[in-house]
């Protein structure tokens, strides 16, 4: 008899949210994770510290810019870098901690160490190997590397060295103007780092909104970000105290060099499965090392799923989440489904950016006529009481019936907002049906309303 019905291998969100639903759908489970603590990149050096540092550094901004406007007097804070790192820290403490007690109340047990898959149905960790009826593989992602550039997590950092550097850099040069280069950027360029983005592309935020990812980068520039497109980087040379950030111009090909005390480099992740010994089993991996899978997380082999980052599709933790509910409902013999069209993405800078759905680039390239709804927050009466008028909202829906295809909004607290739009989406709704609901006054989410309304007749204060 099998010691497990269901062995989840990894803690990250995908894994412990699998193991979880799967505990409360009557299944005898365990879960696999040889980090120190639970919950995965996420929790230990993503989304959660990374949250907490834009945070803090947001309020220290506030206090900079925007306190004494409001008749708040008595100077200006000063970071104690090492208080908020240690801030930083109990954050992930609380976090992790209440994942181990998650797991205490389903009863799932946590087998500390690293997996391996001897053969279907068996995961041996350390010298002890158990059985088990159904094995999910949600080992995550680790940071890709680039040609050129050694990382010694001190002077050229990924995300991790990034979240606990040794002080604030005078000169930051990030490689890659995606989301985790944007939002650590923010941290360092709101604590006084000189902070330069070199991108490979002629934009920001690929696969983004390009209406938006223009707006954000006028905004970032103004925040004082320095941005060098269609930059490529050639390699990066770490001397005594420095380094120096060597890239060609594509237009011309003509080389340059930057200076800098610490280099992030962040330019994609790539899935982690070293060690499962997943290819003797027969399992496949495609060409960029996901692990193949049908529509129902089941790899080739029996018994075997996958999940998260380690399979196809965005490298984001709610998808995860999605997928290891999805994929223990599968196994406990529901009908686990994750729905792609509606998996909202949000940059956490201020403002925060957030779309769901199509862009405007997709839409022209499947040739589908769409109309566009628009309103700037400035039009938005709480957003300019609080400083917030950047930005805007964006619908896009069909031209013909009015469905929503996408939407896109860069402001205050998007990665709020987005969230009616997705449900709105789930229900297969036109922009009228968020259009002819009663939002509250004074608001953010008015600012979604009223672009609902610019899809047809007209915003009222636009
Ligand atoms: P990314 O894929 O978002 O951006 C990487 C950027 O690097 C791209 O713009 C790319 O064109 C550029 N690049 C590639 N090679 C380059 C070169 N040689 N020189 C200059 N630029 C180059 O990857 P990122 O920011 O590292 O994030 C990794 C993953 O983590 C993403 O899938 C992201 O969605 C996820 N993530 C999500 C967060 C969120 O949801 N808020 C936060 C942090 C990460």
């Amino acid at each position: 008899m099998a010691d497990f019905d269901l062995i989840v291998i990894g803690a990250g969100p995908g894994g412990y949210v699998c193991a979880i639903r799967a505990a409360q759908l009557g299944l005898k489970v365990a879960c696999v994770e040889g980090r120190e603590s639970l919950g995965g990149t996420c929790l230990n050096v993503g989304c959660i510290p990374s949250k907490a540092l834009l945070h803090a550094t947001h309020q220290l901004h506030e206090a900079e810019h925007n306190f004494e406007k409001m008749g708040l007097m008595g100077g200006k804070p000063k970071p104690d870098w090492k208080k908020m790192l240690a801030y930083k820290d109990d954050v992930i403490g609380q976090n992790t901690k209440g994942i181990e007690f998650l797991f205490k109340k389903n009863k799932i047990e946590w087998i500390k160490g690293w997996a391996s898959i001897p053969e279907a149905g068996k995961v041996k960790v350390g010298d002890k190997t158990y059985g088990a009826k159904h094995i999910v593989v949600a080992t995550g992602s680790q940071s890709a590397s680039l040609k050129g550039v050694k990382v010694d997590e001190k002077t050229v950092v990924t995300s991790t060295g990034a979240l606990e550097l040794g002080k604030i850099p005078k000169k930051l040069v990030v490689i890659g103007a995606g989301v985790i280069g944007l939002e650590m950027g923010s941290v360092y360029a709101r604590l006084g780092s000189e902070v330069t983005v070199v991108e490979y592309l002629d934009r920001i935020i690929p696969g983004n909104d390009g209406e938006v990812a223009k707006a954000f980068q006028k905004l970032l520039t103004k925040q004082g970000m320095k941005f060098i497109l269609g930059a490529a980087v050639q390699g990066v040379e770490v001397l005594k105290t420095k380094a120096k950030v060597n890239y060609t111009l594509r237009k011309d090909d003509s080389e340059h060099t930057l200076e800098a005390d610490t280099v992030l480099l962040a330019t994609g992740r790539v899935p982690y499965t070293d060690g499962l010994g997943l290819e003797p089993l027969g399992v496949k991996l495609t060409k960029r090392g996901q692990i193949e899978t049908d529509a129902h997380y089941a790899t080739g082999v029996k018994g075997i799923y996958a999940i998260g980052d380690a399979i196809e599709g965005p490298m984001l933790a709610h998808k995860a989440m999605d997928e290891g509910h999805a994929v223990a409902e599968v196994i406990a013999g529901q009908a686990g489904h994750v729905n792609y069209g509606v998996i909202p993405g949000v940059i956490y800078t201020w403002p925060e950016v957030a779309s769901v759905g199509e862009t405007e680039e997709t839409l022209k390239e499947a040739g589908r006529a769409y109309k566009v709804g628009k309103v700037s927050f400035m039009a938005n009466g709480r957003a300019k009481a609080n400083f917030a008028g950047d930005g805007f909202v964006k619908f896009l829906a069909d031209k013909e019936t009015d469905r929503i295809l996408g939407a896109h909004i860069i402001g205050p607290y998007a990665g709020d907002l987005i969230h009616e739009i997705c449900v709105a989406m789930e229900f297969g709704a036109a922009a009228e049906d968020i259009a002819r609901t009663c939002h509250a006054h004074p608001t953010y989410s008015e600012a979604v309303r009223e672009a609902a309304l610019a899809c047809g007749d007209g915003a009222i204060h636009a």
